[in-house]
This record gives structure tokens, C-alpha cells and sequence, in this order.
């Protein structure tokens, strides 16, 4: 058992806390999930941010990367990308910064990612009953965390983003000519890449409370109930669904850039 200690009187320096010197109990290999955790995010956050800022090569006839959905600036309709017009023609930077706040927020402020994150960065703590480094903890309570509190409202912009990348799943079935009827590779991976984006938004626990949160009584919302019982189901597999939507976002985004700099064909199917 340790001695009283003098540091700040919180977590698990706190009076209520038994005084144990070792960092944990724990035998198995606990770090091994915010090893994975740090590493995973770190290439995908290098990857992403490369990507964002390169502002070319995400768009190879009829594939549009998802990082750069939609895609609103002039260069967007130059390359025949501009789905949705060009309000920001006059952007001279790359078009994936106007839009990517989006689902990086969306991402940011999820239940599941802060969890993943706070443990994998900052420690806090590193595992299930292993003591954090940290002497002091506000929780969420203050700035800046407090700010994780926007996630049901990032919640809205998501399904705005899921309705586009649906769109653009749907455009990946025309040819280069733009007649429907076209099915390669690229049309497989942003269809199911969409289908993983939407399992993660529905199944966000922001989701769940939107749809069956704030009721008294189930059984005088029936609908409410139903939809509240699906979204539980998903929700239960909320971390799966992020990690897959993650690689799948980013190996549609790439495959595009190899496709659009000519290193791979796209393989059709018809
Ligand atoms: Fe993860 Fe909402 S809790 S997206």
C-alpha cells in the first residue's frame, strides 16, 4: 500500500480510492487496444490530412471521393464533379476543406471515438482499471470538452453527408459518358462504403436518443418504438461500425487517387 499522497485528491488519487502502487492489476495485454488505437488513427489522420489538402486527383470518371463530397468550386465543375453547383466558386484552396469539417466533426465528438481517443492519447485512463498519469480530471465539464456536446447536432449534418454519399454511390453507376448502366470495382466499394457509412450514423447513440429519447410512455409512440428498437440493435455494434466506415472511407479515397493518377484500371463487371 502507498503512502498518503500529497498530489491533487482526484481519480484515483482520491479519498475513497484504495492505495495501490502498482499502475495496474491487470495481466492480459491491455494496451494492446489503444496500441492498435493510436496507431490506426495516426495513419489515418496523416492519410486524411494529406489527402484534404492535396486538392487534386479525387475525381476519376464516375467516382468521386468521398473526402471531397460535394464538391463545390470551380475546379469541381472543370473536372465535371459539381454535382451540386459551384456556390464556392471563388475557393482557391482544396475543395475538401470546405466540407470536411463535417464528418470530422461528426467523428470527433463520437461517444465511441472519444472513448477510443481520450485512452489511446491522453491516457485517461490508458485501459479498464488501469490508473490514469493524469492528478486532476473535469470529465467533460469545461472547455474545452465541454464543446463534445455539439455531437447531436454534427448527428444532422451526417445524415445530410449520408444522403450525398448515397447519391454519389447511385452516380457510380453511369459510365464515362454519363449513361447508366455501369458497374466496375469502384461502384462496388462506394456502395458498400456508403452502406458502412449509414450503419455508423444510425447506429450513433445520438440517433437513439433522437428517435426514442424524451418519451414517457413507448406504447402511445408506436413508430417511435420501432425505430428506437432498430437503431438499439445497430447501436450495439456502433464501434464496429466506426472502424469499418474508417477504412472504408479511406480505401475508396484511394483507390480513386490511384485511379485518377493512372496507376490501376478500373475492373468492370458490366
Ligand atoms: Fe458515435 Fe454518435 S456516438 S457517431
Amino acid at each position: 500500500m502507498a503512502s498518503t499522497d500529497a498530489r491533487t485528491a482526484s481519480g484515483v488519487n482520491g479519498p475513497t480510492r484504495a492505495r495501490i502502487d502498482a499502475k495496474t492489476l491487470r495481466e492480459d495485454r491491455w494496451w494492446l487496444a489503444p496500441l492498435a488505437t493510436f496507431v490506426v488513427f495516426t495513419a489515418f489522420v496523416v492519410y486524411a490530412t494529406w489527402r484534404a489538402f492535396e486538392g487534386a486527383n479525387f475525381y476519376a470518371k464516375p467516382y468521386l471521393s468521398p473526402f471531397y463530397s460535394p464538391c463545390l468550386t470551380d475546379e469541381c465543375a472543370r473536372l465535371g464533379a459539381a454535382d451540386f453547383g459551384t456556390p464556392f466558386s471563388w475557393w482557391q484552396l482544396s475543395p475538401a476543406l470546405i466540407i470536411l469539417i463535417f464528418p470530422l466533426g461528426f467523428r470527433m465528438t463520437c461517444y465511441y471515438y472519444r472513448k477510443a481517443y481520450y485512452r489511446a492519447f491522453w491516457l485517461s485512463p490508458p485501459a479498464c482499471a488501469v490508473a490514469e498519469p493524469h492528478t486532476a480530471y473535469s470529465g467533460e465539464s469545461r472547455f474545452p470538452l465541454i464543446l463534445q456536446n455539439v455531437h447531436r447536432y454534427f448527428w444532422y449534418a451526417a445524415v445530410v453527408v449520408g444522403l450525398i454519399l448515397s447519391y454519389d454511390a447511385l452516380l457510380a453507376f453511369r459510365n464515362e459518358q454519363g449513361e447508366w448502366g455501369h458497374m466496375g470495382l469502384g461502384t462496388v466499394l462506394m456502395v458498400v462504403n456508403v452502406v458502412l457509412i449509414w450503419l455508423y450514423t444510425l447506429s450513433c447513440h445520438s440517433c437513439r436518443h433522437i428517435t426514442g429519447g424524451r418519451l414517457r410512455h413507448f406504447s402511445k409512440h408506436p413508430v417511435r418504438y420501432k425505430a428506437w428498437t432498430f437503431v438499439s440493435k445497430l447501436n450495439a455494434k456502433h464501434a464496429n461500425y466506426a472502424w469499418y466506415s474508417l477504412f472504408s472511407v479511406a480505401v475508396v479515397d484511394l483507390y480513386i487517387y490511384l485511379l485518377a493518377t493512372g496507376v490501376i484500371d478500373d475492373p468492370r463487371f458490366f
